[in-house]
């Protein structure tokens, strides 16, 4: 399993703690794409980045972080395919996988705790998508998609 992991300057620390404890925990590889500097930086281009990796398959799945969650989730679902969830908790980070096949998780370094956002990334790598009747409704997300085009 690869994660592609993504930050802005608000979530550097975030993004190497929770770097570390997925390569530790659970022995997955983790490509970075965001940036290692405390100077502003965009998040739109770690979002974007993150999701490109994930939709080309070199990633499994992607983690992104910034000061809420948003900004880089937003920047994540604008690209095709990618259902990314901004979690402060995890049942719904848990429920995102079982329900809504989400493949981009997204979390704030100013809104959870480390020991949360790992919680979090735990309920969410840990949750299997369970198809069946939620498929009909991650197919009406494509076709919405078709429809942008
Ligand atoms: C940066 O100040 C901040 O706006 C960003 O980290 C994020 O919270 C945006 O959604």
């Amino acid at each position: 399993m690869k994660i592609g992991i993504g930050n802005d300057h608000v979530a550097v620390e975030y993004k190497n703690e929770i770097s570390k404890y997925i390569q530790e925990k659970y022995g997955y590889e983790v490509m970075n794409f965001g940036t290692d500097s405390t100077e502003r930086f965009n998040y739109p281009i770690a979002g974007e980045a993150v999701a490109n990796a994930v939709i080309t398959g070199e990633v499994d799945k992607g983690i992104v972080i910034c000061g809420t969650g948003v900004g880089i989730s937003l920047a994540a679902n604008k690209v095709n395919g990618i259902r990314c969830v901004t979690c402060s908790e995890p049942y719904s980070a848990r429920l995102s996988r079982e329900h809504n096949d989400t493949n981009m998780l997204a979390f704030g370094a100013r809104v959870v705790g480390i020991e949360l956002a790992k919680m979090i990334v735990d309920a969410w790598l840990s949750g299997e998508y369970e198809g069946g009747r939620h498929q009909v409704r991650i197919d009406m997300l494509k076709d919405i998609e078709k429809k942008q085009k």
